[in-house]
């Protein structure tokens, strides 16, 4: 197989909401360089500071005041300059684009998730995008925070997401994430009911299978090889869950009869074209992409792939300069060298063997 080439942007064209009818607006990027194939390979920055990212529900007011303001200040970009890459709307779009078929290449459609294309992808992706938040307040170091759902203080919707009014704040968010509830790792939409101990302890005991007995080799745990265009869904371990509950969970319940103007799909988490409309996705993301650093850890053959069709597969971002730029999975497999790291937080699943 060859390596996953980065998106052919002259086919961008209309995308499908998962189980739903055509996405009622264009999830492609703002109009590109009428010769594409001048856009450059991306040469990570040199940098003098770590960005640090924190778990979500142990930051301070300060630290949400400064998050708060960046937001906003990419959604002012949607009303000021829609086509500006670095506004929130074109940001979310993204993900739109690059997993409800947007890009087709040789006819084939990309779709980055279900595959080992799933970690590097979001790690770009957040790369960016906290390097444009960081750019929009005036902070290099600014970093984004982690929602820390593989440690039992993490196990609900970080608070900051839930006050009414911010920047923060996703109205179209599943009522039941409200007032500090535990989630449930390893459901897809069925309540549970138990007690938050057990809940917890259960979590716990899913992350143990997850990262370490049915991931002890780089294919489970990042998910089959990507061929363009094909349709087996075999995504890792981490992805399955619990990555997707994690989704629903937050996303509101399908509701296919729900009156004009009211989500019908499982907005905003639970859809791939509205959930980066949610600033949440960006936090629990940052746990996914936590979760590969930790999973390298654990020993044994634990380590990255080293398939040169993973390595040189491309996708493609504007950096917080408004530049385009290709990048590639090889240039991303060390968060350190990226400039960013993430503080950290007891793993008490590790003791978790079932
Ligand atoms: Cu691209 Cu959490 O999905």
């Amino acid at each position: 197989a060859a390596p996953s080439p980065p998106p052919d942007f002259k086919t961008c064209s209309k995308t499908t909401i998962t189980n739903g009818p055509e996405v009622p607006y264009s999830c492609c990027p703002p109009p590109l360089p009428k010769d594409t194939s001048t856009i450059p390979y991306y040469k990570l920055p040199p940098m003098n500071k770590l960005r640090i990212r924190s778990p979500a529900h142990l930051v301070d007011e300060e630290y949400i005041a400064k998050y708060n303001l960046a937001i906003s200040q990419m959604k002012d970009l949607d009303k000021t300059d829609p086509l500006n890459p670095l506004g929130f709307k074109q940001q979310a779009n993204i993900h739109c684009a690059y997993c409800n078929d947007a890009y087709a290449i040789d006819g084939k459609v990309l779709q980055v998730h279900n595959s080992w294309l799933f970690f590097p992808f979001h790690r770009w992706y957040l790369y960016f995008y906290e390097r444009i938040l960081g750019k929009l307040i005036d902070d290099p170091t600014f970093a984004l925070p982690y929602w820390n759902w593989d440690n039992p203080k993490g196990m609900r919707l970080p608070p900051m997401f839930d006050r009414e009014g911010t920047s923060l704040y996703d109205e179209r968010c599943n009522p039941q994430v409200r007032n500090r509830t535990v989630m449930d790792l390893g459901t897809f939409g069925d309540k549970v009911d138990t007690t938050e101990l057990l809940l917890q302890t259960n979590n716990l005991i899913l992350m143990y299978r997850q990262m370490v007995t049915n991931a002890p080799c780089p294919l489970l745990f990042f998910g089959a090889r990507y061929v363009l265009g094909t349709n087996i869904e075999a995504p890792g371990t981490i992805e399955k869950i619990p990555h997707i509950p994690v989704h629903i969970w937050t996303g509101t319940v399908p509701e296919l009869n729900a009156p004009e103007g009211k989500p019908k799909y499982g907005e905003d988490m639970g859809n791939f074209y509205s959930a980066g409309l949610d600033p949440v996705f960006y936090c629990h993301h940052g746990n996914v992409d936590r979760m590969w650093n930790e999973w390298k850890t654990l020993g044994g053959k634990r380590k990255d792939l080293t398939q040169p069709e993973w390595l040189n597969s491309e996708f493609f971002f504007y950096d917080e300069n408004k530049n385009p730029y290709l990048v590639k999975i090889g240039d991303c497999l060390d968060t350190k060298k990226m400039g960013y790291d993430y503080a950290s937080s007891p793993t008490p699943w590790r003791k978790f063997k079932p």
